[in-house]
């Protein structure tokens, strides 16, 4: 089995954006996809990119089993990620750091995700552990559609 990681616009900063928010490092984050792939018995594929079309790209030609995606600020807004998601037959989970659903910041469309509906589910607001938990939750959706 293979699961592919897909983050998106501005979290190859990660390390360098709102502490109070995000406070990980890319080096956490992969590392934690490593130990939860090693857990699991699966490979993995860990990719960043600030270009939509390419995001696009990836998940219509996903040489993986299943994805674990986070949009970042196209959870958003992005017909087109939304779109992709939805052509595809194979299973993603969005994932978020944050808690988008309760930032405390004054700003009515952050916990609006237009994704998240073509998904399996989301995870959000658990740092690191949202990727490992992603992970798990596509290796278990996948373990079942063999049965
Ligand atoms: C994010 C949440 C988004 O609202 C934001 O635009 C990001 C990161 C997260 O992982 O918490 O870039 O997806």
């Amino acid at each position: 089995m293979h699961i592919d990681v897909y983050n998106g616009p501005n979290l190859n900063q990660i390390g360098n954006r709102s502490p109070e928010h995000y406070g990980i490092t890319n080096e956490m984050i992969q590392q934690s996809i490593e130990r939860t792939a090693d857990k699991l018995s699966v490979e993995w594929d860990l990719y960043q990119t600030n270009y939509e079309g390419e995001m696009i790209d990836w998940i219509h030609n996903a040489d993986a089993d299943g994805v674990v995606l986070n949009p970042a600020a196209w959870t958003h807004y992005s017909v087109a990620i939304r779109d992709a998601v939805s052509l595809v037959e194979y299973p993603i989970v969005e994932v978020h750091i944050s808690n988008i659903h309760n930032r405390g910041e004054d700003i009515e469309w952050r916990d609006r995700s237009i994704i998240a509906p073509k998904c399996i589910g989301q995870v959000a607001g658990l740092g690191v552990k949202s990727y490992e938990l992603g992970m798990r939750a596509v290796h278990s959706e996948l373990e079942n559609r063999d049965d």
